[in-house]
């Protein structure tokens, strides 16, 4: 039995049921006679509230006959009255927090009804309030979205706090966090008293870190055991946009060779966010402010890949730096060098260009004159950018390195327009790249000529044949000379140097038409007078100055059957009669005498054949043909006549032979006084025909020395026969030109005439007019020197 806390009595009502424990607590009011109980709430029906008959001094029996009830002043009959016992007990349970709620005393008012008399008497029962109940928390689960942002110190009020009906002690007295590593707690006594509860920040938030965190809110009441309610709260860290993106790299390197394909990715960039949601969408973005980046590089957006948009040339720009900037949707930004190299390609063929240029030069520049400058550019770099120029084989010309991708073309050797007269120099360049480009140029130069070159004769000397008895006036032939020059200093014109032959300019001899060369005889020529002469043209070029050449040009006069043949014995003189004696006694082919005739003419036409024309006796003589030899040719007989009379006649062999006759007197007789009679029959004869003076003259001259003559005559023919068969030998077939004789000649030995035929050496003309001309030795070449005159200094050989 525990003692109430009463003020005034405190009964300990004895226990009805075992199990129970009472508390009956009772007062009785001084006056009114009223009685209060304290109860605990929440007792069994049943409870032994406390012993009212006792406790109001009521008799038990009497007062079970005066209809004794408890009346309760509610609607609600908490407790009744055991008739028998006088206790009164619980009927019903009492929860203090349903009756009072917060009521600091919570009191039922019960009437005690007695009747006969009716008697009233005031119960109360106090309902003390027992721990029972666990402080709750209306919302158990308490969400809190706190952005991570949020400053430290800011509260946040706990709205819905935690509810303990019990009062007093068993009430709610506080609360506690766990854990406390981010809030505390803080209970702010508000105007009513009641507490209210705030969570303070304590230390700031990060969602990076700590995303979410559950917290437990403990309320405590203050009974005895103390009883805890828990909430959760759950505390969801907004994420604020504090983290920019991060790049993984601040620098990122690539290369990439030129010309890549439109589209190619070449790198691929990416960032990271710590925050959430929209705050780490990360885009990216080119910001660089040089136009030519954008054109050539395109960033995806969302996926940070870096792709090629355009042509990337080497040549434009080795390398690029591009600045990437990633930024979330809040707006943070971060940015990252992107540092791409550009590989060269062998992409540019060397250009060439033609700085300056000459379309001509002269032939005699010399080696090392400079024909063209030329600048040759490959933009690509290294081997790929090396170049060297070639020119096309053979030529006399050689690219020189002036300086850094200058060359000149320059001459090598003397250039000859005669040889070449323009060229076209190509220039191949080509660089060290694999494959190499190349390119080539063509650069045509002429040659310009120079007067280097004099006419050329297309022969070194001329000859030509002219007949004998030419018309003046006459075209004999044409020289000709070329010059390898050109135009003007190519243009030939003949010029006929002066000299002089036998004494008399040569140009009344020939002329040479100027333009044409055409050499034409001034004169008639004559074969016995010149058989040849030479002389000299020079042929000039119109070049300044002018260049010339000279030749010589040889007329050769050729020979007409122009002359007769001339006897030269017998001597054909004023019809005197000589006579050639045959002694009777002579063998068959005695030699009776010899026809000698020359013929001015040469060769053929001077070719004499001799036969006989007439004679009395066909059988006793005949005449050489060849050498017109009379000879006997059967023993003389006396039968024959003492005078015999033969007829030679003398022929040239030319085209219209000219022919000569001559009549020789034979004697035949055994002694000279046969021979004297017979003379004047001979000098008769002769008269009819011939000058009588000049024949009798003859006649005693030649009769006295008829013998001697005749002696010297064989001496003659020997000879002459001995010479002229090694002569014949010597020329072959030709027979020697007997030289010409003229009848004005004379010996200069004045004795015998046959000696002049064979040696004309030195002759004397009786005729001055003819003085300066020598005739030599027969069968030679007749040589005449021309005196050189002027400047021109042919050789005539
Ligand atoms: C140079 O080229 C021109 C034009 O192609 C051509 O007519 C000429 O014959 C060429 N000259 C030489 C020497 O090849
Ligand atoms: C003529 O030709 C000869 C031999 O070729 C030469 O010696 C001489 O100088 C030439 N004269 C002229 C004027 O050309």
């Amino acid at each position: 039995c525990v003692g109430g806390r009463g003020i005034e009595r405190e009964r300990c009502v004895p226990p009805a049921q075992p199990l129970h424990l009472f508390f009956v607590i009772f007062i009785v009011g001084g006056a009114r006679g009223e009685v209060r109980y304290y109860v605990p709430e929440e007792l069994q029906p049943g409870s032994v509230i406390g012993n009212l008959m006792l406790d109001l001094d009521l008799d038990v029996a009497e007062m079970a006959k005066r209809n004794a009830r408890v009346v309760a002043e509610g609607d609600r009959q908490f407790c009744n009255l055991n008739e028998e016992t006088g206790f009164l007990l619980v009927s019903e349970r009492m929860d203090r927090e349903e009756l009072c709620a917060q009521a600091a005393v919570c009191v039922l008012q019960f009437q005690l009804l007695v009747e006969n008399p009716l008697q009233v008497y005031s119960l109360v029962l106090e309902i003390q309030d027992i721990n029972d109940n666990t402080p709750f928390f209306v919302n158990g689960e308490i969400e809190l979205e706190i952005a991570e942002s949020t400053a430290v110190g800011r509260r946040f009020p706990l709205e819905s706090r935690a509810v303990d009906p019990d009062v007093g002690m068993n009430g709610l007295q506080s609360y506690s966090l766990h854990p406390t590593d981010h809030f505390t707690l803080k209970l702010q006594k508000k105007a009513d008293g009641s507490n209210m509860v705030e969570m303070v920040l304590d230390k700031s938030l990060d969602r990076e870190n700590k995303e979410q965190m559950t917290l437990v809110l403990t309320a405590l009441d203050g009974g005895d055991p103390q009883l805890t309610g828990t909430a959760q709260i759950h505390v969801t860290v907004l994420d604020v946009n504090d983290n920019a993106p991060v790049f993984t790299q601040k620098v990122y390197k690539t290369s990439i060779t030129e010309n890549t394909a439109i589209g190619t990715a070449v790198i691929k960039v990416s960032a990271n966010d710590a925050d959430e949601g929209s705050n780490s969408k990360i885009s990216y973005y080119i910001i660089n402010a040089e136009d030519v980046i954008p054109e050539l590089f395109h960033i995806n957006e969302i996926e940070g890949e870096l792709k090629v948009i355009g042509n990337i040339d080497y040549e434009k720009s080795h390398h690029f730096q591009i600045d990437i900037q990633a930024v979330d949707e809040g707006g943070l930004i971060d940015t990252c060098k992107l540092q791409v190299d550009v590989m060269d390609k062998n992409d540019n063929s060397p250009v060439i260009n033609i700085m300056s240029k000459l379309n001509m030069i002269p032939e005699d520049s010399k080696p090392g004159t400079v024909i063209t400058m030329i600048n040759v550019q490959d933009p690509d770099s290294g081997e790929n950018g090396k170049v060297y120029c070639t020119l096309n084989e053979n030529m006399p010309f050689t690219l020189k390195s002036t300086s850094n991708n200058f060359f000149s073309l320059v001459t090598d050797l003397n250039l000859d327009r005669e040889r070449d007269s323009e060229y076209n120099i190509s220039i191949k360049c080509a660089d060290e790249g694999v494959p190499s480009l190349s390119s080539s140029i063509t650069i045509p130069i002429q040659i310009t000529d120079v007067n280097d070159n004099a006419p050329v004769f297309e022969k070194s000397s001329y000859e030509a044949l002219v007949l004998e008895n030419n018309t003046p006036g006459l075209s004999i032939f044409r020289i000709n000379a070329r010059d390898a020059d050109q135009n003007q200093n190519a243009r030939v014109s003949y010029l006929l140097e002066d000299s002089s032959v036998n004494g008399v300019s040569i140009s009344s001899y020939v002329s040479v038409m100027a333009d044409s060369g055409v050499v034409q005889a001034v004169r008639s020529f004559d074969y016995e007078q010149i058989k040849e002469f030479r002389f000299c043209v020079r042929a000039q070029d119109g070049g300044s100055p002018p260049l010339s050449s000279n030749v010589t040009v040889r007329i050769i006069i050729q020979d007409q059957n122009d002359n007769a043949p001339q006897i030269l014995y017998p001597v054909q003189t004023g019809g005197s009669p000589v006579a050639e004696m045959v002694p009777r006694s002579a063998d068959v082919g005695y030699l009776v005498t010899k026809v000698v005739a020359v013929d001015v003419d040469s060769g053929q036409n001077a070719w004499l054949s001799y036969k006989l024309l007439k004679v009395a006796d066909r059988a006793l003589f005949e005449v050489g043909a060849q050498n017109g030899e009379i000879r006997t040719i059967r023993q003389v007989t006396d039968k024959d006549a003492v005078k015999q009379k033969l007829t030679v006649i003398v022929e040239d062999n030319g085209q219209s032979p000219r022919s000569a006759t001559v009549t020789v007197n034979v004697a035949v007789a055994d002694g000279f006084p046969e021979l004297l009679s017979d003379l004047t029959d001979f000098t008769q004869d002769k008269l009819h025909n011939e000058d009588l003076t000049f024949y009798l003259i003859l006649a005693l001259a030649a009769v006295s020395f008829l013998f001697i003559m005749s002696l010297i005559a064989i001496i003659s023919v020997k000879c002459y026969r001995w010479r002229r068969e090694r002569l014949f030998y010597k020329s072959g077939a030709n027979l020697p030109v007997i030289p010409y004789y003229p009848p004005l000649y004379a010996d200069v030995g004045g004795t015998a005439t046959l000696q002049h035929t064979y040696n004309y050496d030195v002759c004397r003309t009786t005729d001055s007019r003819k003085s300066d001309l020598n005739f030599l030795k027969p069968g030679n070449d007749v040589t005449q020197r021309a005196e050189a005159r002027g400047s021109c200094a042919c050789t005539f050989e």
